[in-house]
């Protein structure tokens, strides 16, 4: 399979800014990597309009009805979108989001035909008392309990170290994949049939000169980028295509 690098853009980038991303990076794009873009939820059709395939950074737990202010998975599909990213640490620190109740938006999503990136990591405080693994594993457990195991072949994993990201510390290749096997291990006890083939993407800080160090590990499948992804110079660049 090949490797997947996904864009999160957060909530930067006006309309002409996405446009002018899109074209510099399509005429150098190669696809030797896969590229996945996650713009504001505002300029999504831009993505979806490109041959790049289009998320958005969070969504409803309904598909429907009086959610005011809420985006649809449902509509998000219909529309043409292909991914969602649930669990992101900045949703869980300044939105409250919480592995549980992460739980109900997975399944929507899943049932809804989405691929959920769904992303656990722990911060400095939890690693120095060394809970980065217990804590990761309760992540996993409550994200992913009772999930219709049909749907879980959409599922991917985002492994980032709330300390990595947008901090320009990066996980070391060998902390990184340590965590990863560690995923993976969770994942095939869980999900015998597919454990062994799901995504798992190392998030924080991933720049154009470390991510190949990351993406030799064994099971390191991709990256989940936030700064390095707003420069279509970059990402082209974390593509393997400068
Ligand atoms: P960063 O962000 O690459 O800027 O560290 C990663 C993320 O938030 O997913």
């Amino acid at each position: 399979m090949k490797k997947l690098m996904v864009g999160n853009w957060k909530m930067n980038k006006n309309g002409k800014e996405c446009a002018e991303y899109l074209d510099a990076f399509l005429e150098k794009y190669s696809g030797h990597r896969e590229a996945w873009i996650a713009p504001q939820a505002l300029y999504v059709k831009l993505v979806i309009n490109s041959e790049l395939k289009a998320g958005i950074q969070n969504c409803s737990e309904h598909t429907d009805g009086a959610y005011t202010g809420e985006v649809s998975p449902r509509t998000f599909r219909e529309m043409g979108g292909h991914f969602v990213i649930l669990g992101h640490s900045e949703r869980r620190q300044h939105f409250s989001e919480t592995s549980r109740g992460l739980n109900a938006k997975i399944r929507t999503a899943l049932q809804e035909g989405l691929t959920v990136i769904y992303c656990v990591g722990e911060t400095l405080e939890q690693r120095e008392q060394g809970l980065t693994l217990s804590l990761i594993g309760d992540q996993l457990h409550q994200g992913l309990n009772d999930q219709t195991k049909a749907t879980l072949e959409n599922l991917i994993i985002a492994y980032e170290p709330v300390w990595a990201i947008g901090t320009g510390k990066t996980a070391s290749p060998a902390q990184a994949q340590e965590v990863h096997s560690f995923i993976r291990s969770i994942l095939t006890a869980k999900f015998p049939s597919f454990g062994q083939k799901t995504r798992i993407l190392y998030g924080g800080s991933v720049k154009p000169d470390n991510v190949e160090e990351l993406l030799a590990q064994k099971d390191i499948d991709g990256g989940l980028v936030g700064g390095a992804s707003l420069k279509a110079k970059d990402f082209l660049a974390l593509c393997g295509d400068m």
